[in-house]
Order: structure tokens, then C-alpha cells, then sequence
């Protein structure tokens, strides 16, 4: 062939595929992060149609809460009165949470968010906690209901953590290793269970003890993925195709993993398997790598870790520590595969290794870890993940 006209088709050529990348970059959405209806919920949160008295405002805010997985379990049944949060148990993440102690702990985070926003929104808000111990996922997928929510009117109360709100998003970026955290802040954060008898923060600032914990974590995330059971009820929350995002409005996108923007938006156009096979030759960060970056880990403890009152509680406890992050300009990610291994371990009747190992850590035998996270200054800023709308959470 001519040189010319080899040139020629292959000016063709690339005209072609880099209109199809383009096309294909365009149909996932890399120009359009956060935006669409599914993100409509970040813009809208603090509005109410005024007929529910601003109660509707309440699950507005909860919605905006983290879930694991972003699965948004919840429920919630709104009267004159009270709000009831269920949980809707078919939306898990199969063997890799067991008993749906994630998706209880994710049912606090909301809880939180609802009683900041309670308080905004001049209420006076009592929890009422229903008693129960967490078993294994119901094959009878019945929303269950955790706790009544009373509403009184009360005093008009907006606080620096209900501001953050609609700003809190988990950081996955790598943060700032030598930038340690204001020791007011590190204070503040250790005593804001203080109020919580079933419920406590543990504090790990020094570097040899987070190389122990990225390390006990480390290993579990290598064993708990090694499970194909683990990897497909994960899966099933992966959302790689734009339209999917818009439509199911939950799961993990690949907006928020944390990647430069031009690696992120190279991943939307590959498939699933090329992506998990270029995290598993070291291409997306390296976990241990991540988790060291961060100049603090912090362990959330509760008494029982599968009754379903200290489950909520412990999520309440993250939510307004991420809230309180968030306001002060800091970053955070849960990091929980090593508490996961414990109940991996405890499902399949394994010897409990992971629950002595960071029992060692707490050395405090009344407390059981239950929740697991880093934080620190952020070398990229967190992306907002998608929201079911508020009509279709209400039962
Ligand atoms: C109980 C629980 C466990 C979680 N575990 C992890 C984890 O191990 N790693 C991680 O990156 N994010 C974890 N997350 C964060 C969720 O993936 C995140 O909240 C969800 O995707 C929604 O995103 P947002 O927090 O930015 O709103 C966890 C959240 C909860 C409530």
C-alpha cells in the first residue's frame, strides 16, 4: 500500500476509534460527574413541600447518610408525629456481611443524619430503639422495623454537623501522610461518643499502630475477596454504565474510587473484568499504600456487635464523626474488612483470629470493634454518590 494513502486510512481509522472512545465516554457519563437525577437528592435535601411540616426534610437529610456499599437500606414511615425507620433487608451485600451488621450500622448513620436534621428543623426528637440480635439474612425479605423517632415541637437548633450534610462523601484519594491533624480536632473527635454508654471510639495516631491495623486489614481484604461468594454479592453494587447509575440510583460508581479524574474517566470506558485485574496487578493505588497515607486510624467499639440497638448506635457514631470531618475541611474513609473477617470468620465457625487480633489492639475486653476508618487532608476531593429519591424510600 501507498504510504499516502495508508496515512489516509489510517487518519480514517483513528478518526473512527477515537470518535468511538469519545462516543462511548460521552454514553457513560464521563462529562457529566454529578450530574443527572440520581445526584438530584445532594441539591434538594434541606427542601419540604411544606404539607408534612418539614418532616419530609428529615428523610431527606437521612437519605444523604452512608451506607455500605451504598445499598441505602432504608425505610421510613412518616406520620404526624414520628418518623419509623425500617430496614429493608434484601438490600445487602450477601456473604460479605452475614448478619447485616454493616446494613444496621448503615441504618444509625441515617438515624444521625435524621436527628440533625430534626433539630434544624425545630424539633425535639426522641429515639425509641426496638430490642433485637442480629441473625442471618432473612430469606423472607420483610422490611423490619429498628426505631420510632418521636416528634415534639422543640427549639430551632442548625449545627455545624447538620451543614455538613449534603458535603460528606467518602474520600477514597490518597491523603497527605505528613500533614498530621489539628490536635483540637483529634480531641473533639475522641470524646463524641462520650454521651454513648453502649458505644466508644478508639483512637490510633501512632504510626507503629496503624501499621498494624493496615496490616490486619490489608490481609483481610486479600482473604475476604478470594471468596467468589464475597466478590459476587459485591458485585452486584459495581455500577461501571452511566444509564445503570441513573437508573438504580445506589451502588458504587466509579466517580467515587478515589482516581484522578483522567484515570477515572479512562476506567468508565472498560469493563468490569479489566478494571478489577488492573486493581489486582497494583494499577489503582495499592490498599496498604492508602491506608498508610492517612495520619489517623480510629476503631468505633460496642458492647454487643450483633444486637441491633448497638449496631445503630455505632452507626450514629460514624456518621457524626464524618460530619465533623467534614466540617473542619478533613477527609475520611471506612476501612472495615478486617471487623468483616470477623464475621466471615464466625459464619464459616473459622478460629476467631481477626476478632483477637483487634481485640489486642482496643485491650479492652468490654469493647468489641465494630467499624473501622481512616482520616486526614485529602490529595483529591471526594465525588458525591447516587441517591434513590426520597418518594421511593417512603413507605
Ligand atoms: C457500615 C459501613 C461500612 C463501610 N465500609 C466501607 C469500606 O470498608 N470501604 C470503603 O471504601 N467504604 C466503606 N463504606 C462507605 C460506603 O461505601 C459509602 O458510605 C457509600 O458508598 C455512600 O457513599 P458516601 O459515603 O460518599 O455518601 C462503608 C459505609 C458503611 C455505613
Amino acid at each position: 500500500m501507498h504510504r499516502r494513502s495508508f496515512l489516509k486510512g489510517a487518519g480514517v481509522v483513528t478518526v473512527v476509534v477515537v470518535g468511538g472512545v469519545v462516543w462511548r465516554a460521552y454514553d457513560q457519563g464521563v462529562f457529566s460527574v454529578g450530574e443527572g437525577p440520581a445526584y438530584e437528592p445532594w441539591k434538594d435535601w434541606s427542601n419540604d413541600s411544606g404539607k408534612t411540616h418539614g418532616r419530609l426534610a428529615l428523610v431527606r437529610a437521612a437519605i444523604l447518610a452512608a451506607s455500605p456499599h451504598n445499598t441505602q437500606p432504608w425505610l421510613f414511615k412518616v406520620t404526624d408525629s414520628s418518623i419509623d425507620l425500617y430496614i429493608d433487608t434484601k438490600r445487602n451485600v450477601g456473604a460479605l456481611d452475614p448478619y447485616l451488621r454493616e446494613e444496621h450500622i448503615g441504618m444509625g448513620c441515617a438515624l444521625e443524619n435524621l436527628m440533625l436534621a430534626a433539630a434544624a428543623n425545630g424539633y425535639q426528637a426522641t429515639v425509641k430503639f426496638f430490642p433485637g440480635k442480629l441473625g442471618t439474612i432473612p430469606a423472607d425479605p420483610t422490611p423490619k422495623l429498628l426505631a420510632r423517632v418521636d416528634l415534639a415541637t422543640g427549639k430551632q437548633e442548625e449545627s455545624e454537623l447538620y451543614d455538613a450534610i449534603p458535603h460528606r462523601h467518602t474520600n477514597r484519594s490518597a491523603y497527605f501522610p505528613q500533614k498530621p491533624l489539628p490536635p483540637e480536632f483529634v480531641d473533639t473527635l475522641g470524646h463524641l461518643a462520650s454521651d454513648e454508654s453502649n458505644g466508644k471510639i478508639f483512637l490510633f495516631p501512632a504510626e507503629a499502630d496503624r501499621k498494624k491495623i493496615v496490616e490486619i486489614s490489608s490481609a483481610a481484604n486479600t482473604e475476604i475477596y478470594s471468596d467468589p461468594e464475597v466478590d459476587r454479592g459485591s458485585n452486584r453494587w459495581i455500577r461501571i454504565n452511566w444509564n445503570s447509575v441513573q437508573k438504580s440510583r445506589d451502588g458504587l460508581t466509579l466517580d467515587t474510587f478515589g482516581m484522578p479524574p483522567i484515570a477515572t474517566a479512562v476506567a468508565k470506558t472498560v469493563p468490569l473484568w479489566m478494571l478489577k485485574w488492573a486493581a489486582s496487578h497494583g494499577a489503582i493505588g495499592g490498599y496498604s499504600k492508602l491506608m498508610l497515607s492517612a495520619p489517623l486510624i480510629g476503631i468505633i467499639a460496642v458492647h454487643d456487635r450483633y444486637d441491633q440497638e448497638h449496631c445503630l448506635r455505632a452507626g450514629r457514631i460514624w456518621q457524626r464523626a464524618h460530619l465533623l470531618a467534614t466540617a473542619r475541611g478533613l477527609a475520611a474513609r471506612p476501612c472495615n474488612e478486617a471487623v468483616e473477617m470477623i464475621d466471615y470468620e464466625r459464619a464459616h465457625e473459622r478460629p476467631a483470629l481477626r476478632s483477637r487480633q483487634l481485640s489486642e489492639l482496643l485491650g479492652d475486653p468490654e469493647w468489641q470493634p465494630t467499624f473501622v476508618f481512616y482520616m486526614g487532608y485529602p490529595t483529591l476531593t471526594a465525588r458525591a454518590s447516587p441517591r434513590r429519591p426520597v418518594e421511593n424510600v417512603v413507605l
